[in-house]
């Protein structure tokens, strides 16, 4: 098979990385890449949004299967769009996109459907949401634009003044952008976070291997959300009771929700969970794998990741029995220090050299590119995706914090707590 990855992040260099091992890769590209992807992909100069030339370059080059798991193109309708010209392609159509696209859609699914998730209400006014805050909340509270934000469109609020505030934000000062004409306040709830990301071909969906991020910027579970500072893979807390319960609750009914409203769910379906003391709730849905979860939930998996996309397509996930490696993996992410708020980029990065040829270890890039002078350079927030795997959790993590010491560029910055929680489970 001749194949077309969309995208150039630490997820995307997994994906790809999964895909080479398949033994019907004959050609991977990837676009736009980076310069880890270009290792082992043929890296095209194609933005993610540009869906004429996608299609155009798929034409031209034979390309049998698009893939693409990138929230922006998905819910602008990448997969509508190539597949209008004859392309196929796995990733989620736009009227199912809107799971992730629009908060107050999920919602609203959720409550229509039975799957336990917060408490909450919709607005779409200021004055309504401020009334409703003043007369009606308990705090904490949480603060949700509709539409996509980068992650960031979550403001948890711990009284009536920031709350006020977080409304001003969101809807008028419209830190968002359009994703924030509409809003979602709910209820804050406590417990573990866990990532459960699985396949769905429209009617079955086949679940991966459990996994656990961390969203803030410092060690402690402090600072800035970011896109994620490190994961872990499986989660010790995600036990055999937690998957019980959440398929009898959640998965299949939220697949079955989804084709009932008449947007079968194709694609990979990652499902945001907090286990609370009344059990699993969803605290939110993505139309595609997660970054980083992806880092450690692929190099994990034993079963041919494009005869996984092939069955979605044809739906015959059912067909399917989707393995994993009996062991686990920690990822820490190298990043840009000052990363999520302002930090530079164009740093070389030296002893890549040291990943090669061992299996257990790999380094996934998110921002770099190439210089001038063939050297690899930062070039974003988010630099490298360290990952180990190992017998153990703790085994893994060891490893993980040794290789990434074996790279170096001016400002990186990691946490030192990732998979820190293991020693609690
Ligand atoms: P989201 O983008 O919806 O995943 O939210 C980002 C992060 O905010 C989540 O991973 C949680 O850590 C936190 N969060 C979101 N909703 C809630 C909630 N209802 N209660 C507590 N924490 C939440
Ligand atoms: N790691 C969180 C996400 O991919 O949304």
């Amino acid at each position: 098979m001749k194949i077309l990855l969309i995208g150039g992040g630490g997820r995307e260099h997994a994906i790809a990385a999964s895909i080479v091992k398949s033994k019907r890769c004959e050609k991977l590209y990837c676009a736009p890449g980076n310069a880890g992807i270009a290792e082992i992909a043929e890296c095209v100069p194609i933005g993610v949004m540009d869906f004429d030339a996608q299609a155009a370059f798929a034409k031209e080059h034979g390309i049998d299967l698009v893939v693409c798991s990138q929230d922006d193109p998905l819910c602008a309708g990448l997969v509508d769009s190539l597949e209008a010209k004859g392309l196929r392609v796995f990733g989620t159509r736009k009227n199912a996109a809107i799971i992730e696209g629009s908060k107050a859609f999920s919602k609203n699914l959720m409550k229509k459907y039975g799957i336990p998730t917060a408490e909450y209400e919709i607005f779409t006014e200021p004055d309504k949401a401020i009334e409703y805050l003043e007369t009606q909340a308990k705090f904490p509270i949480v603060l949700k634009a509709d539409g996509l934000a980068l992650g960031k469109g979550v403001l948890i609020c711990n009284d009536l003044d920031e709350a006020k505030a977080g409304v001003k934000t969101i809807m008028e000062d419209k830190k968002f952008g359009s994703a924030g004409n509409e809003m979602v306040i709910e209820e804050f709830m406590t417990g573990r976070e866990v990532s459960a990301l699985a396949f769905v071909d429209g009617k079955t969906y086949r679940l991966m291997s459990s996994s656990q991020d961390h969203k803030r910027a410092g060690d402690g579970d402090t600072g800035l959300n970011t896109g994620g500072m490190g994961t872990f893979s499986p989660s010790p807390f995600y036990t055999p009771e937690v998957d019980k319960l959440c398929r009898e609750r959640i998965y299949q009914k939220t697949v079955d929700a989804m084709a009932a409203e008449g947007r079968p769910f194709k694609g990979v379906l990652y499902f945001g969970l907090m286990l609370t003391q009344d059990g699993p709730k969803v605290v939110e849905y993505n139309t595609r794998f997660g970054d980083p979860e992806t880092q450690v939930v692929l190099p994990r998996m034993k079963t041919d990741i494009l005869d996984v996309f092939d069955a979605c397509l044809d739906g015959r996930l059912d067909e399917v029995n989707l393995e994993f490696e009996d062991n686990a993996a920690v990822c820490v992410v190298l990043a840009s220090d000052g990363y999520p708020v302002k930090y530079e980029k164009g740093k070389i990065i030296t002893g890549l050299e040291n990943f090669r040829g061992r299996d257990d270890y790999f380094c996934f890039h998110a921002g770099t590119k190439f210089d001038e002078n063939g050297n690899v350079v930062t070039n974003g927030g988010r630099v490298l995706g360290v990952t180990a795997k190992g017998r153990t959790l703790v085994e893994a993590r060891k490893k993980a914090y040794e290789a990434a010491e074996w790279v170096h560029f001016d400002n990186k910055y990691m946490r030192h707590d990732i998979g820190k929680a293991i020693d609690e489970a």
